[in-house]
């Protein structure tokens, strides 16, 4: 074919899908790097300075901030960087990117191997788990933490003894720690390096003697000495690892059991609203993908994880021994929700 005959919408369109890959990339690492919080802060950044500063090879930097302003996150004056018109929005969304390209690359760039049904026995989360808590936090303060502490604040008893299933970085706990002196903690994850994370953290803060951590599988948790006087209990972005239905049924009757005195159970998490016709409210089409909701959902139906629609959340909880009392949906990311639980 000749040029004259390629659609320039087409070829604009598929350049644009090119750049975007990258510059997801490069907004992830450049909120890393700190360079989108020196520009939220001072409103620009000299470039050689910043790479000067931080130890940056000067022309990968001049190639990351390039890819930003491409996609319009940023604009250029030869050295000096300014945020662009998407910037506010980037740096909402900035660790949503940071999880995808940073947390979940090494899943991604697989996609061709991990679709064929002969390499999908074993384990298929080849993600970067400490990455993913460092993305993490950053979605906890983004996206959940209204309706978190919201939910705290509205708890109606003086709780004790909390424990954070798939408790990633733990900052969640530290957080409840700080505003809450007299309670004591427990985390549980299964991922070494992200507890590492959380551990080394713990000791900088000083709260070592108040918060513990168990490397472990919260579907798979059984009554302990350390659980008798435990009141509350959290679990964020991890629900989904409960299901499908039967074993979230299952899972949720082992909570109530290995936590007797639970009297509040808050469980937030990300829904399924795109892939499998989920049928549900707020499922949207492909003509219509807001941020974050192709890449998680696809990500876990690479990994075999199967992803609970709000309607598949409503309808569990009853039979795993739990009421729901309350609800918050948040809609900013994909299709979200806390739900406050207590003993049914
Ligand atoms: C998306 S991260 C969320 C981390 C943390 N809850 C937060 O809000 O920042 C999910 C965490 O759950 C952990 N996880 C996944 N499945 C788990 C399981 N079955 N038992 C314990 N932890 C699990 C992962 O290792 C990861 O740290």
């Amino acid at each position: 074919m000749t040029s004259s005959f390629v659609d320039s919408d087409s070829e604009r369109a598929v350049a644009s899908i090119f750049n975007s890959a990258v510059a997801s990339a490069a907004i992830g690492a450049a909120w890393e790097l700190g360079i989108l919080d020196e520009l939220r802060e001072n409103r620009k950044a000299d470039l050689p300075s910043f790479a000067l500063q931080h130890d940056l090879d000067i022309r990968s930097a001049q190639g990351l901030v390039t890819a930003l302003a491409v996609v319009g996150v940023v604009e250029r004056d030869r050295d000096t960087v300014v945020p662009g018109r998407h910037f506010d929005e980037a740096y909402r969304t900035k660790s949503l990117f940071h999880w995808l390209s940073l947390g979940s690359g090494q899943l991604f760039s697989r996609m061709q191997y991990v679709l064929r049904n002969e390499n999908r026995a074993g384990a298929l989360d080849r993600r970067d788990s400490a990455a993913i808590a460092y993305a993490c936090r950053d979605i906890n303060t983004q996206y959940f933490d209204p309706a978190f502490w919201g939910a705290m604040d509205g708890l109606g008893y003086e709780f004790t003894s909390v424990v954070d299933l798939g408790c990633g970085s733990g900052e969640r706990l530290m957080q409840i720690l700080d505003r809450h002196p007299g309670v004591t903690g427990i985390g549980v994850d299964l991922a070494g390096p992200a507890l590492e994370v959380a551990v080394a953290e713990t000791k900088e803060r000083n709260l070592s003697d108040r918060l513990t951590f168990v490397e472990g599988d919260a579907r798979e948790i059984t009554y302990r000495d350390e659980f008798a006087d435990v009141d509350l209990l959290t679990c964020f972005m991890m629900g989904h690892d409960f299901w499908p239905r039967e074993n979230c049924v299952a899972t949720l009757r082992r909570l109530r059991e290995s936590f007797p005195k639970v009297r509040r159970f808050l469980l937030g998490d990300a829904t399924r609203i795109l892939l499998g016709d989920p049928q549900t409210g707020g499922a949207v089409t492909e003509d219509d993908v807001p941020v974050f909701t192709l890449g998680f959902e696809l990500g876990h139906a690479m990994m075999d994880v199967y992803l609970p629609t709000m309607d598949e959340w409503d309808g569990v909880f009853a039979d795993g021994g739990w009421r729901c009392v309350n609800k918050h949906l948040i809609e900013s990311l994909t299709l979200s929700v806390v739900f406050e639980l207590e003993h049914a």
